[in-house]
């Protein structure tokens, strides 16, 4: 435990590392910092309730060692730095706001790859302390697993004043936003409840509002969900983000002279108000719920609540209607949003499955989810670049609503286009 040990006043001291101060919470001896060579100042008194972020200050400041009268002090040996990762989860700094209170404890990893304990169990954190970390450049920092649900409700709580934080990049919040909905869509895959599928519901809304506010957001926010190994959480969000923007495109072609005829044939189909984006929306974020539903039966789920890396091809044939059964028990999924389910596999030149239904049997919000689908299969799974996928959609493009189709391109083109390489 001990690094060093020093005389000073006639007295013995020992030392000790400040990180291996991150389990207790009061000083049991004074402890003092050496300000010069062999010259110690009394920083606290003993019984005085240790200010973890008052720690950290004085760590960053180049202070690591703190000293404490000999035999005054017995910790034990509180090296985490080789289990951390089976304990603890990564929590962004970002979605942290000043003046509320955590009730969970937060811990931030050291420069000796050790946690140390950041903010204890509901403490308030002040606009000052939030700074402090960002001037360090502190952004990420864990919680105990255990604590992974209370940090969820943080987030439930909160998510329109996080998201709505002036300084935070727009990366940010596209980023805090896509992992809180995919966190809340594995719920729901993981155990379809009532609960669990409203509050789904209520963080897509959210994500509703982000995309419609912030146009540039979209591009940026799939770049993030398709960057590293595409679970199937993110290829769901893909679909309804894609769907969604396809949707408001839609709508802001109906509202434009010049453009409006381009639209006219899907005058018969509602698009503009709220609650069928909402069950559109929700249609494409289950639109795959089958697929673990099968796969959990089978066994072949991996242990990280991920699909194996081959889905079996009767998966693949069974999941639409294996989605479909599995959530038409709950009341909160709305029969357009069970019937994208069922339907998504399906294509308009009558070759899909479960059904082969010929295209007029397919929903038109089914035919808009079909393309988001089809098109992240190529570029995700199947690694395609966008111009390369969109040809080859064109290609089969009887498979496909044609008059949607362009629209659709169009969407993407202005995508890619945004996106920074
Ligand atoms: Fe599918
Ligand atoms: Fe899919």
């Amino acid at each position: 435990m001990n690094t060093k040990q020093i005389k000073f006043d006639n007295s013995e001291f020992d030392s000790i590392d400040i990180s291996k101060l991150n389990e207790i919470s009061k000083f049991p001896c004074d402890i003092f910092i050496m300000l010069s060579k062999n010259k110690l100042i009394k920083i606290f008194s003993e019984n005085d309730l240790i200010d973890h972020s008052r720690l950290i200050n004085l760590s960053t400041k180049g202070i690591k060692i703190l000293y404490f009268k000999k035999g005054e002090l017995s910790l034990e040996s509180n090296n985490t730095s080789n289990t951390f990762e089976k304990n603890y989860i990564p929590l962004r700094i970002s979605t942290l706001l000043a003046n509320k209170v955590v009730p969970f404890s937060i811990y931030y990893l050291n420069t000796d790859e050790a946690l140390t304990l950041l903010f204890k169990e509901d403490s308030t954190i002040t606009d000052e302390q939030l700074n402090d970390l960002k001037t360090k450049r502190i952004v990420q920092a864990f919680i105990d697993d255990k604590n992974e649900q209370e940090y969820q409700d943080y987030i439930d709580n909160n998510l329109k004043q996080i998201i709505s934080q002036d300084n935070l990049a727009i990366e940010d919040k596209a980023n805090i936003i896509g992992n809180h909905i995919c966190s809340k869509l594995e719920n729901v895959m993981a155990d379809t409840n009532e609960v669990n599928l409203k509050k789904l519901n209520l963080v897509q809304e959210h994500f509703q509002t982000f995309i419609k506010t912030n146009t540039e957001s979209i591009g940026k926010l799939i770049k993030i969900l398709t960057k590293d190994n595409q679970t199937i959480y993110n290829h769901s969000l893909v679909v309804g983000s894609l769907s969604y923007v396809t949707i408001l495109e839609i709508n802001r072609m109906r509202e434009d002279e010049t453009l409006s005829s381009k639209v006219k044939m899907f005058d018969e189909y509602t698009l503009n108000s709220d609650e069928i984006k909402n069950i559109i929306f929700t249609g494409a974020l289950l639109h795959d719920i089958g697929k673990i539903i099968l796969c959990i039966e089978k066994g072949l789920m991996l242990a990280s609540n991920t699909l194996p890396a081959m889905v079996p091809v009767e998966v693949i044939h069974e999941h639409s209607k294996a989605g479909y059964e599995h959530l038409k028990k709950f009341k909160s999924v709305h029969p357009k949003a069970l019937e994208i389910v069922l339907q998504h596999e399906e294509s308009c030149d009558g070759s899909g499955i479960p059904n082969q239904l010929p295209k007029t049997q397919i929903s038109f919000y089914t035919q808009i989810i079909s393309l988001a689908n089809y098109y992240d299969n190529l570029t995700s799974k199947n690694s395609l670049p966008c111009e390369e996928a969109l040809n080859e959609m064109e290609k089969s493009i009887i498979k496909f609503n044609k008059y949607l189709f362009p629209i659709f391109k169009k969407v993407i083109l202005n995508i890619e286009h945004h996106l920074p390489s």
